[in-house]
């Protein structure tokens, strides 16, 4: 693997490495022989705000032996126009690989193509894959493979997160309902695409009824209604998405043993109540703190091919 840009070009066999290697990645934190990317220098270019990206990324780093440097996308020329392709040409000659968190994923894939360097993707208008095999491991963790599980993603199911989730289901074989409006529905377009390459076990169904969609499922995944970039819309995304929470309710409908997940930042009293929320923070921080165990995993598969 030279890159990481999305799942929809992942193979299932790669997500699956990854998340297994996670789990000695994790045990093995303090290990120095991981330090294999010593003498390197890496690059963050973040165009939108991070917490748990921009953190994880920059630990892990650090933990494999790497220098970072933090680039705020408005503080680069790249901010007043110079081309994706001028600044990845650029830095591919400075340093020796790029974690990206920008709008168009093009830009993600246009960067990995100029600059030569290994390049991920650490979120995009279309994409969120670091944060998906992250959830992966954390539901395995504690639940045991995925495959064959039920898993809704409820609220705005046409943004990066849930299109991840598609990708992942179909190439790792387990059932994703998309609990969301007309409106707020991914196109079936995008589904038949990852329906292409499916594995047993895999099937995806977009449904308004949130009740349907979580009965008796192993897991309930939420993100955000307004993503970053979607601030314009904030009136009708409120007013259209109200319907779709994860309360008491919601999670009263599936399996007794479902772990409700969220991969944050949360907004309690929209997609989430404070109660749900506090209920299963045990999972949901966990999830966070494996985004910085999945991502040494994905850097040092990315250092070894
Ligand atoms: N979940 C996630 O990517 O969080 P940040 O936006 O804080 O990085
Ligand atoms: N869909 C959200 C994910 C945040 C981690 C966004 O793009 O803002």
């Amino acid at each position: 693997m030279k890159n990481l840009l999305s799942l929809a070009s992942m193979s299932g066999a790669e997500m699956r490495d990854i998340v297994n290697y996670s789990h000695h990645v994790k045990k093995h934190r303090k290990d120095t022989s991981m330090k294999v990317l010593e003498g390197q220098t890496w690059a963050m270019i973040f165009s939108k705000a991070s917490t748990r990206t921009r953190v994880s990324f920059e630990v892990g780093l650090r933990e494999l032996g790497a220098n970072v440097i933090f680039l705020a996308a408005g503080d680069m020329q790249l901010g007043r126009g110079e081309p994706i392709k001028d600044t990845a040409r650029v830095l591919g000659r400075l340093v020796h690989g790029a974690i990206i968190r920008t709008f168009a994923q093009s830009d993600v894939e246009d960067f990995a193509k100029y600059s030569c360097i290994p390049t991920i993707n650490a979120l995009t208008d279309e994409e969120h894959p670091c944060q998906i095999l992250a959830d992966i491991f954390t539901f395995e963790e504690l639940r045991g493979p995925i495959t064959g599980k039920k898993v809704t993603f409820v609220g705005d199911g046409d943004c990066n997160v849930p299109r991840s989730w598609i990708f992942a289901a179909a190439k790792l074989g387990f059932e994703l309902n998309i609990a969301a409006p007309e409106g707020f529905q991914p196109p079936q377009s995008l589904i038949d695409q990852a329906m292409k390459d499916s594995v047993p076990g895999a099937a995806i169904r977009c449904t308004p009824n949130l009740q349907d969609a979580v009965r008796g499922v192993d897991m309930i995944y939420t993100d955000v209604w307004i993503s970053m970039g979607k601030e314009e819309e904030a009136k009708h995304r409120l007013q259209s998405l109200q319907g779709y929470q994860i309360n008491r309710q919601t999670v009263s409908l599936a399996s007794p043993e479902a772990l409700v997940m969220h991969c944050l930042p949360a907004y309690r009293g929209k997609e989430i109540t404070d109660e749900i929320m506090e209920a299963n923070a045990e999972c949901i921080f966990r999830e966070a703190e494996n985004r910085l165990h999945v991502q040494k995993s994905i850097l040092l598969r990315l250092a070894k091919d």
